[in-house]
């Protein structure tokens, strides 16, 4: 029998810190729970995993975990899009909420090691990719070239602004970032995620690569094209699926595709597994 603080399956009670505005509708919600113990069990998490948030009396839903367990803190990144989601964004700093997990399988980044990793992220794709990122620069030595794409429609909607900036000046990384409509400001790339790929110097590794890309399902379709054209197999491209979700443990049914359980088979999926689904892209 795990003890109650490694239990995954039972909600806990989490405190708000302080939260933080990322871009519009979305905030990021920095968190602990009451008991050290159950913070300390949970920090065990892999980058790509996910966890039950509970707003009383309102209901609950899944959330990724951007932060790396290599990091002390932990948070959540959440566009308001429903009730639950609205909770969250209308709760202030002391505030109590449940969360449960980790649950999902996560990215196995030990297998990755030795390669070259790849990120490419659309808009809130980054949420979690973020954790990956930071996991793979903590283990930087663990690892080949490792190169980001990121881009979003406007300079405005670029997420994790500390991040990036520390990424684009930081040795032994690649940070390449774009927008699909500048403004005055902006000296940047123009242009969707994929056309990073051909910018002079990028010089994209597909031996011995693994892509991550997570993103709206337009850019996903575009960038998976682009990969492809590229030479990338499919076995060697991974991302996160969504879908709805209920219990998060694989009780409920609602989020099968098919004989796969994306609570508990997934989120992270290899693009090979993704087609073997039938997920239409
Ligand atoms: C594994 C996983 C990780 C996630 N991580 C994050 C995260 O880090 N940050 C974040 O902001 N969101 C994340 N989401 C999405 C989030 O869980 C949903 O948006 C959730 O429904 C919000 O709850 P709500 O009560 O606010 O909205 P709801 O009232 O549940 O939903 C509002 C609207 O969105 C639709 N909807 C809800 N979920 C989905 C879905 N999966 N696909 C398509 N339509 C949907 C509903 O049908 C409804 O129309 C994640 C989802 C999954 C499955
Ligand atoms: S969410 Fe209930 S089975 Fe996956």
């Amino acid at each position: 029998m795990p003890s109650p603080a490694d239990n995954i399956y039972l909600p806990k009670l989490a405190v708000l810190d302080r939260v933080v505005d990322e871009i519009t509708d979305v905030r990021t919600f920095f968190w602990h729970f009451e008991d050290a113990a159950e913070q300390a069990a949970f920090r065990r998490f892999m980058p790509g995993q996910f966890a039950q948030v509970s707003l009383f009396g309102v209901g609950e839903f899944p959330a990724s975990l951007p932060p790396s367990p290599t990091e002390e803190e932990t948070f959540f990144t959440i566009r308001t899009v429903g009730s639950c989601s609205a909770a969250l964004h209308a709760l202030q700093p002391g505030a109590r909420f449940g969360v449960r997990g980790p649950y999902g399988n996560g990215f196995p980044m030990d297998a990755y090691a030795g390669r070259n990793l790849v990120f490419v992220a659309g808009g809130i794709g980054l949420i979690p990719l973020r954790s990956c990122i930071i996991y793979a620069l903590a283990h930087r030595e663990k690892f080949g070239r490792i190169q980001i794409f990121y881009g979003s429609k406007t300079p405005q909607e670029l997420m994790y602004r500390p991040d990036l900036k520390e990424w684009e000046k930081a040795g032994g990384i690649e940070c390449h970032l774009t927008v699909d409509r500048g403004d005055d400001g902006w000296t940047g790339h123009t242009g969707v995620v994929g056309s990073l790929f051909q910018k002079e110097g990028v010089n994209l590794p597909v031996e011995n690569t693994t892509a991550f890309v997570c993103g709206p399902p337009i850019m996903f379709r575009f960038v998976i094209m682009d990969l492809k054209k590229l030479g990338f197999e499919d076995r060697n491209i991974v991302s996160t699926l969504e879908r709805y979700m209920k219990c998060g443990v694989g009780k409920c049914g609602h989020c099968c595709i098919g004989v796969s359980y994306v609570c508990v088979d997934g989120p992270v999926f290899t693009f090979e597994q993704i087609r073997k689904l039938g997920e239409e892209i």
